[in-house]
C-alpha cells in the first residue's frame, strides 16, 4: 500500500470516528426544544417575507405551499407544546418542506440565491433532527438537484428548462460547497461539545466518588466513636451494632425493599446512642441505680445525639433516630413527648430494636428475659411504648427464629454479674 493511500485511510477513519461520536452525542442529548423554536420561527419569518413574490408572479403552485409552510413554521412553538411525539411531527414537517422545495426546483421557480433555501433547510434539519437525518436529506437534495439540472430530465421538465446554463452550473456547485461548510463546522462543533460533555460526566463521577469516599470516612469515624462508647461498658458491648442489625431485619419485614433505605436505617441504628459521648463517664458506667438528676442528664443523650449528627446531611435519618428513639407512641417518651406517627418511622424501628437488644443481651441477667417474656413485653407494649405493627413484627421475627433469643444458659456467670441495671435499662425493658 502506498503512503498516500494509508493517509487517506487514516483521515477517513478519523472522520468516521468523529461522525460516530456526534451520532452518539446527539442520541444522548435528544432534541433541544429551544433551538427548534428559534429555527422554525426564523425560517417562518424569512419565508413569509419572500413568498409574496410568488403571488406577485402568479406562481401559485409554489406560492400556496410556501405560505402553508411559513404558517406552520411560525406556529411551531404552539404545535410543539401540544404534540406527544415531537420527533415524528418534525419528520413529517420536514418531509413536507422537502416536497415543496422539489416542487420549486421542478417548476423552474428558483433563481438568484434559490440554492440558499435548500442549504437552509438542510441546516435546520441538522440543528433540529441531528446529523443522521440531515445526511439522508442532503443526499436526497444533491441527487434531485443534479438530476433536474444535469440529466435529460432538464429537457423533459418544462419548468426546469427555464434555468440558464450558468445557473445550472453554479447552483449545484454553490449548494454542495455550502453543505460541505455547514457539515464540517457542525462536525467540529458537535465533536467539541461531545468531548466537553464526556469531560463533564467524568468530572461529575469523580466528584461523586470523592464525596462518597469522604462520607464513608466521616461515617467510619463516627461509627468508631460509637463503638468506643459501647466498649466503655462491657454489658453494652456491641449494642449499637446489634441494634443496627435488628433494625435492618425489622425494616425489611415491615415491607421496606429499597436497599438505600435499609442501609440508612442500619447506619442510623449504629449511631442511635452517639449522644452518650457527651454523658460523663461516672453516670454512663455507674454501677447501681441512677439518681433523678443523673437520669435527667442521661436523657440528654437524645438531644446531644441529634446535635452531633445534624451535619451528616448525607444520612438525615441518623439525627432523627438519635433524637427520637426514646419517644413512645403513647406520647410518654422523651425528649419531645411525640406520639404515634409524629415519631419518625426510622426512629420507631430503632426504638423497638433498641428495646429488643436490651432484653436479648447480657444485660438481661434476670430470669424474666426468656423468649416468651420478650414476646409478652412487646405484646403488652404494642400501641403504648412501641408502634403496634413493629411490635408484631418483632414477635414474628422471634417466633420464626430470624432473631435468636439468648437463653440464660448461654449467658456466662449470670449469678456473678454485677447488679448494675439502672433506670436507662429499666426504661427499655
Ligand atoms: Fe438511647
Amino acid at each position: 500500500m502506498i503512503k498516500g493511500d494509508s493517509e487517506i485511510q487514516n483521515i477517513t477513519q478519523i472522520f468516521r470516528e468523529k461522525i460516530r461520536g456526534v451520532y452518539e452525542y446527539e442520541k444522548q442529548e435528544g432534541v433541544d426544544e429551544e433551538i427548534i423554536d428559534v429555527v422554525s420561527v426564523f425560517g417562518g419569518i424569512l419565508l413569509a417575507v419572500t413568498n409574496p413574490y410568488n403571488f406577485i408572479e402568479k406562481n401559485y403552485i409554489c406560492a400556496f405551499p410556501g405560505a402553508m409552510v411559513a404558517v406552520l413554521m411560525l406556529l411551531e412553538p404552539v404545535i410543539r407544546k401540544h404534540s406527544k411525539n415531537l420527533r415524528r411531527l418534525l419528520r413529517i414537517f420536514f418531509t413536507f418542506i422537502c416536497a415543496v422545495e422539489t416542487l420549486y426546483l421542478i417548476n423552474g421557480t428558483l433563481e438568484g440565491f434559490g440554492n440558499f433555501w435548500f442549504a437552509l433547510v438542510d441546516y435546520g434539519i441538522l440543528l433540529i433532527l441531528g446529523m443522521r437525518t440531515a445526511h439522508f436529506i442532503c443526499i436526497y437534495h444533491s441527487i434531485i438537484i443534479c438530476a433536474v439540472l444535469w440529466t435529460p430530465l432538464y429537457k423533459i421538465l418544462p419548468g426546469a428548462s427555464a434555468y440558464t446554463f450558468e445557473y445550472r452550473l453554479w447552483f449545484p456547485v454553490t449548494f454542495l460547497s455550502l453543505l460541505a461548510l455547514i457539515f464540517y463546522s457542525n462536525l467540529l462543533l458537535k465533536t467539541y461539545q461531545h468531548r466537553s460533555s464526556l469531560d463533564e460526566k467524568r468530572l461529575e463521577m469523580e466528584i461523586k466518588r470523592t464525596k462518597r469516599k469522604n462520607e464513608n470516612m466521616v461515617l467510619q469515624a463516627i461509627t468508631s466513636i460509637s463503638e468506643l462508647l459501647d466498649a466503655k461498658d462491657p454489658l453494652t458491648a456491641e449494642h449499637s451494632e446489634r441494634v443496627a442489625e435488628y433494625a435492618g431485619l425489622i425494616a425489611r419485614r415491615s415491607g421496606i425493599e429499597n436497599e438505600r433505605e435499609i442501609n440508612a436505617i442500619i447506619r442510623a441504628g449504629r449511631l442511635h446512642d452517639i449522644g452518650k459521648m457527651a454523658i460523663p463517664d461516672e453516670i454512663l458506667t455507674k454501677k447501681g441505680r441512677l439518681t433523678d438528676q443523673e437520669y435527667e442528664t442521661m436523657k440528654m443523650h437524645t438531644i446531644w445525639g441529634r446535635e452531633i449528627l445534624k451535619n451528616l446531611t448525607f444520612i438525615p435519618e441518623a439525627q432523627e433516630v438519635a433524637g427520637d428513639h426514646h419517644e413512645r407512641v403513647d406520647g410518654k417518651g422523651y425528649p419531645k413527648g411525640l406520639a404515634g406517627d409524629e415519631i419518625p418511622k426510622y426512629a420507631r424501628i430503632v426504638s423497638v430494636a433498641d428495646s429488643l437488644d436490651a432484653m436479648n443481651s447480657n444485660r438481661c441477667y434476670r430470669s424474666c428475659c426468656g423468649k416468651d417474656y420478650i414476646i409478652e413485653q412487646f405484646k403488652q407494649g404494642r400501641g403504648k411504648q412501641f408502634d403496634a405493627h413493629l411490635a408484631d413484627i418483632v414477635c414474628e421475627l422471634i417466633e420464626d427464629g430470624t432473631i435468636q433469643i439468648s437463653s440464660l444458659q448461654e449467658v456466662k456467670d449470670v449469678a456473678e454479674m454485677p447488679k448494675q441495671i439502672h433506670r436507662m435499662e429499666e426504661e427499655v425493658l
